[in-house]
């Protein structure tokens, strides 16, 4: 992936798996965001391919790869500001009710709430009151919001896939923990997940595997269980030679 002269990345090449979480590290700038980026459509990759369950795929948008069962929550978080928390949680999937003549074309905002309060419960999310505008809310809090609207529309489908970037930078121990079990158990209903992180001691407890980007080039890709906290930061500042020559 080019941006003008900028080479993001650099031939990676790179897969996660139905059940899998994988943990994608690097400095600033080693391109895990444009990685993301590329997988969820909102940038077209100058060459390679993305392959969903097997079959080629090109997105030309966002709302391609939705299609294909992609949720991204992105680190600069797309929330609608001036809406409350069940307005952002059901944005693109509104419920209608009738109106008076029998059209449809009233959002629900009393069902949406409902089905709200009903996916977080199961998800084991809490946040504010559904109806608090989310410019009141503080920065982890908003987090909070964005990651729960990824998770509820993955969660259940078999074969979601949801990708996470930095979702846990705002927050505080007690959110953290709760995202935390939320990926495992998203996780474990077969959601492939792949989570951005500058925190490695959440990356070694919550990720499956771990890759390592440095100026645009995957230079580890190894089980959690296989490596430590030494050996990762040597990958990521470049102190450790890149595991592929
Ligand atoms: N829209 C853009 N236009 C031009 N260059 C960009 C753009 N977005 C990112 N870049 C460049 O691409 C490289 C990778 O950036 P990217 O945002 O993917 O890094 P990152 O690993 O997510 O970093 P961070 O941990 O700081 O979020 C950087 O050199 C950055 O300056
Ligand atoms: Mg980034």
């Amino acid at each position: 992936m080019h941006y003008g002269y900028v080479r993001a990345l650099d031939s990676i090449d790179i897969e996660v798996h139905q059940g899998e979480v994988l943990g994608l590290l690097g400095d600033n700038g080693a391109g895990k965001s444009t990685l993301l980026k590329v997988m969820s459509g909102v940038h077209q990759p100058t060459s390679g391919e993305i392959r969903v369950h097997g079959e080629t795929s090109t997105f030309a948008s966002p709302a391609d790869s939705t299609h294909a069962g992609i949720q991204m929550v992105y680190q600069d978080l797309a929330l609608v500001d001036a809406q409350d928390i069940a307005t952002n949680l059901n944005l693109g999937r509104e419920i209608l009710r009738k109106g008076p003549l029998g059209w449809l074309g009233f959002v629900d905002h009393r069902a949406q709430r409902r089905r709200s309060t009903d996916e977080l419960a199961k998800l084991g999310v809490r946040t504010a009151a559904m109806t608090r505008p989310v410019e009141m809310l503080s920065g982890g809090q908003r987090q909070v919001v964005a990651l729960a609207r990824g998770a509820t529309r993955v969660n259940g489908e078999k074969s979601g896939i949801l990708l996470l970037d930095e979702p846990t930078a705002a927050l505080g121990y007690e959110q953290t923990q709760q995202v935390q079990s939320l990926i495992r158990s998203l996780a474990e209903q077969g959601v492939a997940c792949i989570l951005v992180t500058h925190n490695l001691p959440l990356a070694m407890t919550v990720c499956d595997r771990i890759a390592v980007l440095n100026r645009g080039r995957k230079v580890a890709d190894v089980p959690v269980a296989e490596t430590d906290n030494d050996q990762l930061v040597g990958w990521i500042t470049g102190a450790r030679p890149s595991m592929f020559g």
